[in-house]
Order: structure tokens, then sequence, then C-alpha cells
């Protein structure tokens, strides 16, 4: 998968809400980070990652490496809000560019398609079956729907309960749209119920819904997705 680094960006204030602020994580605050994620997935998508038992103190510390390791080496765009009344970290996003690696190329090649799907290792905790089944149903639709062209993609996004409906995910979610809106690329992601009616008030449009049924792995639900796109801007003064 080609990511290219975007230039840091000045801190992004919510006009609706100023205790509010939107910045790029640091590497020193991906445990913070991880923290948040694993809170906020526990009732939800910690049942696919981690369908075996609670991460141990060792998978988690996996988790804050690889995201450590994403802002450091892989240019992935880790953002966090920050509550400026308290200092408190309250929700996080990933975002990722996908470019061409190639300057000047109009699309990646399918080579390159092809390379951003490798699958990863699964934790200790993970059902290994069910672990890839996700990777592979999230990514063969982005296959399908994107095909090879440049998009901005929204992988996680996360609002601690307790700081619901603050405005903290819109402004998350208006970082990475602004950005695709600059580049005159695409947005995808794949939204869960709760925050597809979100999305779609940044203009996000369903394509297609999608579940995984965890009562083929031992679970006990089935989780849906909405997969949604989000057009390019065109003719952008
Ligand atoms: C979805 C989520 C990211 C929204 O974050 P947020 O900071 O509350 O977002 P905002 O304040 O900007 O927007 C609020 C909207 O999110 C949705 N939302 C937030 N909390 C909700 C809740 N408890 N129940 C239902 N919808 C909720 C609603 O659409 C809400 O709009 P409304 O208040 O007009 O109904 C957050 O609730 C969350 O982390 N949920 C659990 C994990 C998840 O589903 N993440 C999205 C994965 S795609």
């Amino acid at each position: 998968m080609a990511i290219s680094k975007t230039s840091p960006s000045p801190k992004m204030v919510n006009p609706g809400n100023p205790d509010l602020q939107v910045s790029l994580l640091k590497p020193e605050e991906a445990e913070q980070y991880m923290h948040i994620r694993h809170e906020v997935f526990r009732p939800s998508v910690n049942n696919i990652l981690y369908s075996r038992g609670e991460p141990s103190q060792e998978t988690l510390a996996r988790v804050t490496e690889e995201i450590r390791d994403g802002v450091v080496n892989k240019g992935i765009l880790y953002l966090k809000c920050v509550d400026t009344t308290t200092g408190e970290i309250i929700a996080g996003a990933r975002w990722r560019c996908v470019m061409p690696k190639e300057e000047g190329a109009s699309e990646r090649t399918w080579e390159e398609v092809d390379e951003g799907f490798e699958r990863s290792e699964p934790y200790d905790e993970s059902d290994p079956k069910l672990f890839h089944a996700l990777h592979d149903l999230f990514s063969e639709n982005k296959r399908a729907i994107l095909g090879t062209r440049s998009h901005y993609v929204l992988d996680t996004l996360v609002t601690l309960a307790n700081h619901e409906r603050r405005g903290a995910g819109s402004m998350l979610v208006r970082w990475g749209t602004e950005r695709a809106d600059e580049a005159g690329v695409e947005a995808y992601l794949e939204a869960s119920p709760m925050g597809a009616p979100m999305y779609a008030r940044h203009g996000f449009e369903p394509v297609k819904k999608v579940a995984l049924d965890l009562r083929k792995y031992e679970g006990k639900e089935i989780m849906e997705f909405i997969l949604m796109k989000r057009p390019a801007k065109v003719g952008t003064p």
C-alpha cells in the first residue's frame, strides 16, 4: 500500500465546541490511543480481534507498538481530540492517504493495491480464522469499490462513551474529508450502524451493507457494517 506523508497541519478548532482540539497523535501518545480504542471497541470490534479472551499486557504492548510504528515510520495519520479544559484525550481516529507510489501517476497499480491488503498476524487472543475473515471481508470490498483510485480511508474512529455527542467524532471526520477535498479524491470507511448517520452528514453515501456472523466462530452475534464512500470533490475553486 502506498501511503504518502502529509505535512503537519495547524490545529483545528471546532467552531461548535471551542473546548475540543484535533491534532496529530505524537508517538509517545500511542499507549493512550490504544487504551481509548480498546475501551470503546470492547463491546464490538474486540469480539472479533480478541475473540478468545481479554488481551494480555503483551498483546496491548504489541498494539501500542503498531500504533507508534504507524505514526513514526508508515505515515499513518493517527489523530487525537483533546478536551482543552482538562487536557484529556477523549477521542481518536486513524486516517490513511492512499496514493500511487510513483510520483505523477494518476492511479495505483493492481500490485500496489494488493500489497495494501496483506494480512497481518493475528493476536494470541484471536481466532485466526475470524481475524482473517474480517480482514478479507473489508479488503475484497475495498478492492471492488475503490479499485486503483487514490483515496483517503478512515480505518478507526473512537470517542470515549462519556464524551459522546460533543462533536469530537465530527471534527475527526472533517479533518480527513477536508484533506480528501484538497487532494480531489474520494474518502471511504466501514461504518458501524452507530456511526453511519454521522458519516452521512459529512457526505458519505452507503454503498453496501456487509455482515460477519460471529456465531460461525463460537461468537454470539452478527456484526454489521455499512460500507460508505464520499465522492471526490471536483472543480474545487
Ligand atoms: C460513533 C462515534 C465515533 C461518534 O462520536 P461522537 O464524538 O459522539 O460524534 P459527534 O458528537 O460528532 O456526533 C454525534 C453523532 O454520533 C452518533 N452517536 C454518538 N453517540 C451515540 C449514541 N450513544 N447512540 C447513538 N448514536 C450516537 C449520532 O449520530 C450523533 O448525532 P446526534 O447526536 O445528532 O444523534 C462514537 O459514538 C463511538 O466511538 N462509537 C463507538 C465506536 C464506533 O461505532 N465507532 C465508529 C466506527 S465506524
